[in-house]
């Protein structure tokens, strides 16, 4: 109710400003994007625009709404005012895949993991060919070691996690949203999804937004690190980090990556303390 409150009013009479779309090979336009939480403000008149074909990197102070952005691009918070468009479609038009944090309540416990995985082909009235096919398609990318015909429950964390990667990817959404995907995960499994990530991301060009609070994998997997403020968040700076791909531990030693790390470091540091 607060928030209903508190939130700017509109003047009807008033024009919209006119809509800006981004520059070439832009993705996802977000303009004048309002979230109020409780009376207080998250995001006020924020544009951004994402490229397509490329990861990027959402990083920012604790609490500045890293999850929120994203889960408002994906339609899993509803916006206050502003919009969001997908190569200038609308959300219900476009294909996006999720991946979720907790991968302990992402899958349904009674689906075996193969029906898991397979659940949104099947909700897109996929035949049972085209099915079996992309299944086993995603498995040879995968190079699925366990079997998959396990309850999620039976499976690692790192497992589950690959499952539900594995389950966003099915239809070949056009964008990839993953909230801290690697933070539950142990160095290991950590090491194995992010390579995994990658190569699926050098294979189908899918667009993805990333959060991640571990500085050294978002710069490592990105081709920018959007940097955000403390609220009402803005961008702080969008930091482009190009080093060839694939990225390997020997990447972890170049000059670029560390110069991109530093700087990230540093603008994430004058944000802390502002
Ligand atoms: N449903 C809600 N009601 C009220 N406030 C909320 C709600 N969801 C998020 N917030 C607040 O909005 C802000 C942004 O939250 P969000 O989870 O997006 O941040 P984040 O950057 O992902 O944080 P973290 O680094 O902890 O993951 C926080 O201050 C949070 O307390
Ligand atoms: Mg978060």
């Amino acid at each position: 109710m607060n928030a209903v409150l508190n939130a700017p009013v509109y003047d009807a009479d008033v024009p919209a400003p006119e809509f800006k779309p981004g520059p070439a090979g832009t993705h996802i336009t977000i303009r004048g994007l309002t979230k109020y939480f409780a009376g207080w403000p998250l995001y006020e008149n924020f544009d951004l625009d994402i490229p397509k074909h490329k990861i990027v990197s959402v990083f920012g102070p604790n609490g500045c709404g890293k999850s929120t952005l994203i889960n408002m691009i994906a339609g899993l918070i509803p916006i206050d005012s502003g919009e969001i468009l997908f190569d200038g479609k609308s959300l219900k038009d476009t294909k996006i895949g999720y991946v979720f944090q907790n991968y302990r309540e992402a899958m349904f416990p009674w689906m075996r993991t193969i029906d898991n995985i397979a659940y949104p082909l099947k909700l897109e009235g996929k035949s049972k060919a085209e099915v079996d096919r992309r299944m086993a398609e995603l498995v040879a990318s995968f190079d699925v070691k366990f079997d998959l015909n396990r309850y999620p429950y039976e499976l690692s964390g790192g497992q589950q996690q690959t499952a539900s990667i594995m389950r966003a990817l099915a239809p070949n959404p056009e964008v990839l949203f993953l909230d801290e995907p690697f933070s539950a995960l142990d160095f290991e499994m950590t090491l194995f999804i992010r390579e995994k990530l990658q190569e699926v991301f050098m294979q189908t060009g899918t667009t993805m937004m990333l959060v991640s609070h571990d500085l050294e994998e978002a710069v490592y997997l990105a081709d920018q690190v959007l940097l955000l403020t403390k609220r009402p968040t803005k961008v702080a700076e969008i930091l482009p980090y190009d080093d060839p791909r694939p990225r390997t531990t020997a990447t972890l030693s170049e000059a670029s990556f560390i110069a991109a790390k530093k700087r990230s470091l540093e603008i994430f540091q004058r944000e802390v303390r502002r």
